[in-house]
C-alpha cells in the first residue's frame, strides 16, 4: 500500500476506486513527486489513463489500480537492476528486459485471446519442469503476434528470465536478435553468477565478438587455439547455448523471438543451433512471423521447415477477433456500449484485425468524424465518417493529420529506420529543441512512436507499417538526400565511429548514388570485416555488396580495381564458409579478372580456391582448368603447399572421370610435396585409396587426415575427413570402429548444421550396415541421408543413398517396392554425366543386377551383372568385381549354365584379395552353393567368425548372424 493514501476527495466512484484526476492528485495520492509520478508511469506501468476525448495530455487514474500496482511492485522487489547474488540461486531470475515495460499500457486489453495465453501456458508448465519447449505464432501483419508473445511475457516475469529478440527489416548488425538478448543476460546477471555460468564454457571469447562490454564485467581467458572461420563461429553458436543453459538452471526462461521472417542467416542459424543443443534445458522458445509469403527467405523456408520435422513445436495460427471482440474492443476504447452500427462497421471494415482497429478508432478520435461518445441512430457507412479502404491508406491519413513539422521530423525518423534516436533529428533540423519535443510529444500521444522505457530519447515507430507509410510518402531523390544528411549528421556526432558503423555504412550506402560514395565502401567494408569477426558471413557478404555497388560511383582507376579485387575475394569467402558455393565461384571469377599479370602468388592462391569451389559445384572441367592454371603458378613462383593442393583437385577430376589409379600417383605426387595430409584438398585421398580398394593405406591416411582436420577446428574438414576414414575402416572389415566415426561425424554435423556434408556422412555410413546385412538399419539410414540431400539439393548423397535403396530392397527380396526409385535415381545417374557418372553406372548396374535376381529374370541378371565385372576391372574398383561375380554365378546356377562354378570360383579369388571379410563371405557362400567342400566351409565359418569378433553391439550381431543363417546355416554350425 502507498504510505499515506490521500483524503477522500468524493469523487465519481466506480469498480477501479476512487477517480484521480491529474498528476498531482495521483503525487498526492501516492505521497511522491510528480517527477516520480512520471516516471513510474512511463517505465514501470503505473496505470494512468489518458482521456482520449479531450485535449491531449489530460489524464485520470484509479486509486484501486494504483494500489493494486504499489503493491506488485513491492512484492516483485521494484528493482530493475541486476539481482544480488545470494546463497540459493535456484529462482534467480534476471529483470524483464525494457521492451516488456515500455508496452506496459496499451490502449486497449489483450481481447479474445484466452485459448491461446492457455496453450502457452501449459507449454510453459511444461518448460518450468525442465523440457525445452518451442512454440510458433504466425498470422498477417497486425494480427497481434507480438501483443500476444509480449502479454504473455509479462505475465510471468515474475518468475522466469524473459529474453526479447526482435528481427528487423532492416538489421545493420548482424545476430541482431541474439546480440539483443545476450547483452541483457551478460549485463544483468551478477559478476559471481556470469562467471560460474561462463566457468565450463571453453570458447567465452567468441562470445565477446557479439558482446564486448563481456570483458568489462568478468575476465575472460583466451580463445582456445586457432580455428578457421568456420570452425570460431561454430564455437560462438556453442558457447552461446551455454550460456543460455547455465543462465535456466537459474531460472526457467522464455525466449521470445518477434518477427524471424527478418532474421539473418546468421541468426537462424544460431537459433537451430540454440534449440538443438538445449533440449534438456528449461528453456521456452517463443516465434512469431508473419505467414504472407513474399517475406520469406528461403534460409527462412528451411528453418521453419526443418524445425517442423525435428521438434515438432506448437503451432498458433493467430485469427482475425471475431465481431464480438471488436465489440469489446470499441467499448473499452470509447468508455460505453458500443451502438450496434458502429461495431457492425468497424467489424466489416477491418475484418477482426486489431491493428486496424485500434488504428481506425484513432482516426475516428482525432477527425472528430464521429462523435464516438455520444449517441447516434441510423446506419453509418464509411462515406459517412470519410474512411480509406486499406490499412495502409488509413494509416496514411492519420499522419497526414499531423502537424507538418511533425510529419516532416517523423519522416526523417523513418528513413533512420525502425528505431531512431532523438538527437540525431535534432542536428539534421534547424529548429529549436521545443519544437522538436512537442512534435515527439504529438507523436506519442497519437500512439505513432514509443519511447524506449531505460534510454530517453531513443524512440521507435510502433508498427512496422507505420514506418513504412512515413518512409515511402517521399520521392526517392529525396530519400537518397536524407539518408546523406544522417550519414553526416552521425559521423559528426559519435565520438565513436566504431560503434556506428553499420548504421554509416547503411545511410552512406543508400546516397552513394547521390554523393560521398568513397564512404559508402568505406564504412561497408568495415561493416563487412566486423561482420567477419563477428562471424557473420552472410552478413558480411551483404556488406561486401552493399560497398561494390557504392563502387560504381566512385572514379574507376588502379586504385578502385584492387578495391574491387579485395572487396570480391572476401564476398566469395563469406560465402563459401556458408556452402553457398556458386556464389562464391562467382566472386572468386570476378576478383581474377581484376588481377594484374604481375601477381602470380595472389592468383595462384584464388585459382586453388576456384578448383575447390569447382570440386564443391561437380564442375570438373572447371576444377580441371583452375587447378592446372594454378599449378604451372605454384611452380613458378615455388609454392609447394599450393601446388599440392591444385594436384589433389586435379586428381579429384581424374577420379570423376574413373581412371582411379592415375589418380592415386597424382595423389602421392601431392603427398609428397606437401609432406602429409596438411589440408582440405588432401583430405579426399583415403577415399580414392578405398575404392581401388587399398584399405591399409585408406585408413592410415585417413587417421592422419582427421587429426590435421581437428587440429585445425575447422567443422566441415573434420566432418569431411571422419566420412572417409568411416569407410575405409569399413572396407577393412573394421566395422565397429567404422560405426563409431560415422556416429561422431553424424552428430558433429548435425551439431554445426553442414547440412550437405552431413548428408554425405549419413549415406556413407549406410556402406558397414549393409556389409553387416544390418537390412533395417541400413534402409532407415538411407533413407535419411536422401531426405538430407533433398533439403539442401545436394545431389551425390541423394543418388549414391537411392542406390543403396535399390540394393537393400533386392536384398529384402522386394523388387517391386524398386520400381519408382529406380526410374528416379537412373535419371539422376543419366544427367551425372562428368560427375563420378563411372562409379554410379557401375552401383547401379549391380542393382539392376540384385533386382533382377529377385525378380527371377535370370537373363537380365547375368547381363547386368556382365556390365558390372566388366567396368569395374576397368575401373579397378575390385570391390564390384566380386559382388557382381556372385550375382551372375547366382543367375547362371538357375540357369543352368556352367559358367556358374567358374564365376564363383572367380569370385572367391577376387574376394580373397580384398581386405573386406563381409565381400567374401559373400562369395564363399555363393561358391559353396554350388561346389562346396569341407575347406571352404571352413574359411566361410573363419570368415563370419571374423566379423563376429568386429562387432561388440549385441543387436548388430544378432543382425548379422540372422542374415548369414538365411543365406547359409551350414556357415554357423560349429564344425
Ligand atoms: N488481442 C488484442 N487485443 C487488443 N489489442 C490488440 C490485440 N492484438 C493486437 N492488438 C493491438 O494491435 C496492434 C498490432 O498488433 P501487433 O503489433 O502485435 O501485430 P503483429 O501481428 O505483431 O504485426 P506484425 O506482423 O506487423 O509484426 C497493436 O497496437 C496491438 O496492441
Ligand atoms: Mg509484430
Amino acid at each position: 500500500m502507498p504510505a499515506q493514501p490521500g483524503a477522500e476527495k468524493g469523487q465519481e466512484r466506480d469498480s477501479r476506486g476512487n477517480r484521480l484526476e491529474s498528476w498531482k492528485e495521483i503525487a498526492g495520492y501516492l505521497n511522491r513527486h510528480v517527477t516520480t509520478i512520471r516516471r513510474w508511469e512511463k517505465h514501470e506501468g503505473l496505470p494512468v489513463h489518458r482521456h482520449r476525448h479531450a485535449k491531449l495530455g489530460s489524464i485520470y487514474a484509479y486509486a484501486r489500480e494504483l494500489d493494486a500496482w504499489f503493491e506488485g511492485r513491492r512484492e516483485e522487489g521494484n528493482d530493475p537492476r541486476p539481482a544480488t547474488t545470494g546463497g540459493g540461486e535456484t529462482s534467480e531470475r534476471l529483470p524483464p528486459p525494457p521492451l516488456l515495460a515500455a508496452g506496459a499500457h496499451e490502449a486497449i486489453h489483450l481481447t479474445g485471446r484466452e485459448e491461446e495465453i492457455n496453450v502457452l501456458r501449459s507449454s510453459w508448465e511444461r518448460t518450468v519442469r525442465g523440457q525445452q519447449q518451442i512454440t510458433v505464432v504466425t498470422g498477417e501483419p497486425g494480427v497481434g503476434k507480438t501483443r500476444l508473445a509480449v502479454e504473455f511475457a509479462r505475465s510471468i516475469s515474475r518468475h522466469a528470465t524473459v529474453l526479447v529478440g526482435r528481427c528487423d527489416r532492416e538489421a545493420l548488425v548482424a545476430y541482431a536478435p541474439w546480440v539483443a538478448i545476450l547483452q541483457w543476460i551478460i549485463r544483468t546477471t551478477p559478476a559471481e553468477a556470469l562467471r560460474r555460468h561462463l566457468a565450463g564454457v571453453e570458447a567465452a571469447s567468441e562470445l565477446a565478438q557479439l558482446v564486448p562490454e563481456l570483458t568489462s564485467r568478468i575476465h575472460i581467458g583466451d580463445p582456445p587455439g586457432s580455428a578457421t572461420p568456420d570452425g570460431r563461429r561454430y564455437r560462438l553458436f556453442e558457447a552461446a547455448s551455454q550460456l543460455l543453459a547455465a543462465a535456466s538452471r537459474n531460472a526457467p526462461i522464455l525466449l521470445v523471438i518477434d518477427d524471424l521472417h527478418w532474421a539473418d542467416r546468421g541468426s537462424l542459424l544460431l537459433l537451430r543451433h540454440i534449440i538443438r543443443s538445449t533440449r534438456e534445458a528449461a528453456i521456452y522458445v517463443l516465434i512469431t512471423h508473419r505467414n504472407d509469403v513474399p517475406e520469406w527467405s528461403s534460409e527462412f523456408r528451411d528453418l521453419v521447415e526443418s524445425l517442423r520435422r525435428e521438434h515438432t513445436p506448437t503451432r498458433i495460427a493467430l485469427h482475425r477477433l471475431s465481431d464480438d471482440d471488436v465489440r469489446h474492443m470499441i467499448e473499452e476504447w470509447i468508455g460505453r456500449d458500443s451502438p450496434l452500427s458502429l461495431t457492425e462497421l468497424v467489424a466489416r471494415h477491418t475484418e477482426g484485425n486489431p491493428l486496424f482497429i485500434v488504428e481506425m478508432l484513432k482516426h475516428l478520435d482525432e477527425t472528430g468524424a464521429l462523435p464516438l461518445r455520444q449517441e447516434w441512430h441510423g446506419p453509418l457507412t464509411l462515406a459517412d465518417i470519410g474512411l480509406p479502404e486499406g490499412i495502409r491508406q488509413l494509416i496514411g491519413r492519420r499522419l497526414e493529420r499531423l502537424d507538418p513539422t511533425t510529419r516532416r521530423l517523423l519522416t526523417m525518423a523513418a528513413v533512420m529506420g525502425r528505431e531512431f534516436k532523438l538527437s540525431v533529428i535534432e542536428a539534421l533540423v534547424d529548429l529549436g529543441e521545443d519544437v522538436v519535443l512537442d512534435a515527439m510529444d504529438e507523436a506519442l500521444t497519437a500512439g505513432i512512436v514509443t519511447e524506449e522505457a531505460d534510454a530517453p530519447g531513443n524512440f521507435s515507430f510502433t508498427h512496422a507499417l507505420i514506418r513504412e507509410a512515413l518512409y515511402t510518402s517521399i520521392t526517392a531523390a529525396r530519400r537518397v538526400r536524407l539518408h546523406h544528411r544522417i550519414a553526416s549528421a552521425l559521423e559528426q556526432q559519435s565520438s565513436s565511429l566504431e560503434s556506428r558503423i553499420p548504421e554509416l555504412a547503411y545511410h552512406f550506402g543508400q546516397a552513394a548514388v547521390y554523393r560521398s560514395a568513397d564512404k559508402a565502401v568505406d564504412y561497408a567494408t568495415r561493416a563487412g570485416d566486423r561482420a567477419v569477426t563477428t562471424l557473420a558471413f552472410e552478413n558480411a557478404a551483404h556488406w561486401y555488396a552493399v560497398a561494390l555497388r557504392a563502387m560504381n560511383f566512385v572514379a574507376s582507376n588502379t586504385d578502385a580495381s584492387a578495391k574491387r579485387f579485395e572487396l570480391h575475394v572476401k564476398r566469395g569467402r563469406g560465402f563459401f564458409a556458408v556452402g553457398q558455393w556458386a556464389s562464391a565461384k562467382s566472386d572468386f571469377e570476378a576478383a581474377a579478372s581484376l588481377l594484374d599479370p604481375a601477381e602470380q602468388e595472389k592468383r595462384a592462391e584464388l585459382l586453388v580456391r576456384l578448383a575447390e569451389t569447382a570440386f564443391w559445384l561437380m564442375d570438373v572441367p572447371a576444377i580441371r582448368t583452375f587447378a592446372g592454371e594454378a599449378q604451372v603458378l605454384a611452380d613458378r613462383i615455388r609454392r609447394d603447399d599450393l601446388w599440392a593442393d591444385a594436384q589433389a583437385w586435379m586428381a579429384s577430376a581424374m577420379v570423376s572421370d574413373g581412371d582411379v589409379l592415375a589418380a592415386i600417383r597424382m595423389d602421392h605426387e601431392a603427398l609428397a610435396r606437401a609432406g602429409g595430409i596438411r589440408s582440405f584438398g588432401l583430405a579426399r585421398i583415403p577415399l580414392t585409396l578405398y575404392w581401388a580398394g587399398q584399405a591399409d593405406e585408406a585408413i592410415h591416411h585417413g587417421f592422419q587426415a582427421v587429426e590435421t582436420a581437428r587440429a585445425s577446428e575447422d567443422p566441415s574438414f573434420l566432418l569431411y575427413a571422419l566420412q572417409h576414414l568411416g569407410l575405409s575402416l569399413s572396407g577393412a572389415g573394421r566395422f565397429d570402429e567404422a560405426l563409431r566415426v560415422f556416429d561422431e561425424a553424424r552428430a558433429f554435423g548435425r551439431r554445426c548444421g553442414a547440412l550437405p556434408l552431413l548428408a554425405r556422412a549419413t549415406s556413407m555410413s549406410v556402406a558397414p550396415l549393409l556389409s553387416l546385412g544390418n537390412l533395417k538399419g541400413a534402409m532407415a539410414r538411407a533413407f535419411e541421408a536422401r531426405e538430407l540431400a533433398h533439403r539442401v539439393a545436394f545431389e551425390p548423397p541423394l543418388v549414391s543413398a537411392g542406390i543403396d535403396l535399390l540394393i537393400i530392397f533386392a536384398r529384402q527380396q522386394d523388387p517391386g517396392r524398386a520400381e519408382t526409385l529406380l526410374d528416379e535415381t537412373a535419371q539422376a545417374v543419366q544427367k551425372a554425366t562428368g560427375w563420378h557418372a563411372w562409379k554410379w553406372n557401375m552401383r547401379l548396374s549391380q542393382a539392376r543386377a540384385e533386382l533382377a535376381l529377385a525378380r527371377n529374370a535370370w537373363d537380365e541378371a547375368v547381363q547386368a551383372a556382365t556390365c558390372v565385372i566388366d567396368q569395374s576391372r576397368s575401373r579397378h574398383r575390385p570391390k564390384y568385381e566380386a559382388l557382381g561375380l556372385v550375382t551372375r554365378a547366382r543367375a547362371a546356377r538357375r540357369l543352368g549354365a556352367r559358367s556358374a562354378v567358374k564365376d564363383a570360383r572367380a569370385a572367391v579369388e577376387a574376394g580373397r584379395r580384398l581386405a573386406d571379410p563381409a565381400v567374401l563371405l559373400d562369395c564363399l557362400i555363393v561358391l559353396l552353393e554350388i561346389q562346396g567342400t569341407d575347406a571352404l566351409l571352413e574359411e566361410a565359418r573363419r570368415t563370419a567368425q571374423r566379423i563376429v569378433r568386429t562387432v561388440s553391439d549385441e543387436t548388430l550381431r544378432s543382425a548379422f548372424l540372422t542374415s548369414v543363417g538365411n543365406k547359409a546355416s551350414r556357415v554357423l554350425a560349429t564344425s
